[in-house]
């Protein structure tokens, strides 16, 4: 039910909302107005003014912000981007190397081949030389 009360927004009307008086910013399809932020912002004014009506998902994730900076961000939301404006960005939260795993464990066999076949040489290699 409260997901219907969200107030939704285009990206074409934001756009204009780029000044010190009136700035907002998209981050990961949420609308936030960090108007009264804007002095606050430990990594600065001139930075978030940039990205001023546009975009910011990409640097904000740049600076890798600490958890306490996604809490702090719910306070400034104002809204979400209407469904057409969405960007899927789903895969953008997985982690990219997590596609790595099948992959390493595809490879698991050389995790025991190579210490078994050094074993072996080393056996062949002791009776060579000692017995
Ligand atoms: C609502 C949006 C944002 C919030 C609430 C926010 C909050 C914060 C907070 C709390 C910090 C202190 C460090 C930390 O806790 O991670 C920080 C640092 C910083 N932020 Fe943001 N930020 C926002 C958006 C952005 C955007 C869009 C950029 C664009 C590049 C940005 C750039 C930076 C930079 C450069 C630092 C300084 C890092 C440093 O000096 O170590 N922030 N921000």
């Amino acid at each position: 039910m409260e997901e219907q009360n969200v107030k939704l927004f285009t990206r074409e009307e934001l756009q204009c909302r780029n000044s010190r008086e009136d700035c907002i910013l998209v981050i990961h399809n949420g609308v936030y107005d960090v108007t009264k932020f804007l002095e606050e912002h430990p990594g600065g004014l001139e930075v978030l003014m940039e990205l001023a009506g546009r975009d910011a998902t990409e640097p904000f994730e740049d600076v890798s912000h600490s958890s306490d900076a996604r809490a702090l961000m719910k306070k400034y939301k104002i809204g979400e981007l209407v469904e057409a404006d969405r960007t899927q960005s789903k895969a953008a939260f997985s982690p990219q190397w997590s596609n790595d795993q099948p992959q390493e464990q595809g490879n698991s066999w050389s995790s025991w081949a190579i210490p078994l076949l050094l074993g072996v040489a080393a056996t062949v290699l002791y009776r060579y030389l000692f017995l």
